[in-house]
């Protein structure tokens, strides 16, 4: 049995310095370790031999049957490292002096207009905020002085997620409970106004063409603090919008409903392309309609909880919902809303800057 065993070594031995993959390798292992292996067949010769030789018989088998499946272990690590580094190595050859790949990609033609309001309003003490794009119906609705069945809700029509309550903002407006309630401590313990921006996507189920589209951008802003007034809220529109257009530009007021508001009105600049006497961008009129905008009604400010009841005209501030997307399209002139939404590079990708 000792001869036995130690000739099977050395076989063993011999075969496995010549396997260099792994199949060779499972092969050498099932003829060594399987049911009908040498190692098998040993145990059942053990079976003949006289019972005084079968312990130390017995231990021999053992320790060569560990021996075969130590060195079958080492080998097969041995081989998986060689493997691996030959993957390694085919796939990191390459040709030095090709040239780079310079085309890197641009950003969204909405990503550039909202990176630029944000540095415009950062620079005249903004702070720049995010919210969630589904929001409960108190936000985007009730805090903003919309009741449930109120007409105004018919133009924001939205899409409602099966969870009860929720829905897709319509619009950015949405936000101002809650930057109300994030900010209104600071603006009545330390005096410091409330004055933000929040840019999001907004969504409408709307019939979609080259002016109307689901999903759409819009940037809010709200400024808040004692005294605050009409003319705060054209100086702050105004110089915004010369910075946008890179010239001084010439608003006016009109009107405007939204429950949100009091008195709400729609800003428009003089058209840029004709300075006013009318041409066919603005439709003859020599004014483009731009920015929904008014003075926070009272009740919206007292639900945001930054008046009381006993006081209610405490505190007073502006509100803008500027269309991001409209914006874009006047700045680049995009004439067909759905190109900012199709994902087609050939389009998009006009827009490169920094
Ligand atoms: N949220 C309004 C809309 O999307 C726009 C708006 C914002 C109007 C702020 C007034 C003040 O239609």
């Amino acid at each position: 049995m000792k001869d036995r065993i130690e000739e099977l070594k050395k076989r063993f031995a011999n075969e496995l310095s010549g396997v260099s993959d792994q199949k060779t390798l499972e092969d050498l292992r099932l003829a060594f370790l399987s049911k009908k292996g040498q190692v098998s067949q040993l145990m059942q010769e053990l079976a003949k031999i006289p019972n005084e030789q079968k312990k130390e018989a017995g231990a021999l088998i053992n320790s060569f049957k560990q021996e075969v499946s130590q060195k079958f272990d080492e080998k097969l690590s041995e081989i998986r490292k060689m493997e691996e580094q030959c993957l390694i190595d085919s796939t990191e050859s390459y040709d030095e002096s090709l040239p780079e790949n310079i085309r890197r990609g641009s950003y969204h033609p909405i990503s550039l207009v909202q990176r630029e309001l944000e540095g415009i309003f950062e620079s005249m003490g903004f702070d720049v905020e995010d919210y969630s794009e589904i929001v409960d119906d108190y936000h985007c609705f009730e805090a903003l002085n919309i009741p449930k069945f109120h007409p105004a809700r018919d133009m924001q029509d939205t899409y409602y997620l099966t969870t009860p309550n929720q829905l897709l903002k319509s619009h950015t407006s949405a936000a101002q409970n809650a930057i109300m309630y994030k900010y209104g401590k600071l603006l009545k313990e330390n005096g410091r106004p409330i004055r933000a921006v929040f840019p999001g996507r907004c969504f409408r189920n709307e019939a979609i063409d080259a002016c109307h589209e689901n999903t759409f951008f819009q940037m809010e802003g709200i400024m808040i603090d004692k005294n605050i007034s009409i003319s705060n809220l054209i100086y702050f529109m105004k110089t915004m919008l010369s910075e946008v257009f890179k010239r001084d530009v010439t608003v006016r007021l009109r009107p405007g409903f939204f429950p949100f508001v009091e008195p709400g009105f729609e800003l428009d600049i003089q058209c840029l392309i004709c300075g006013g006497k009318g041409c066919s961008s603005c439709k003859n009129s020599g004014w483009l309609e731009l920015c929904p905008c008014g003075m926070i009604h009272p009740n919206v400010l007292k639900y945001g909880g930054i008046n009381s009841e006993e006081d209610p005209y405490e505190y007073t501030g502006f509100a803008f919902g500027l269309g991001l997307t409209r914006l874009a399209m006047m700045k680049y002139q995009v004439k067909d809303i759905r190109t900012f939404n199709e994902g087609d590079l050939s389009a998009l990708s006009q827009f490169i800057s920094c």
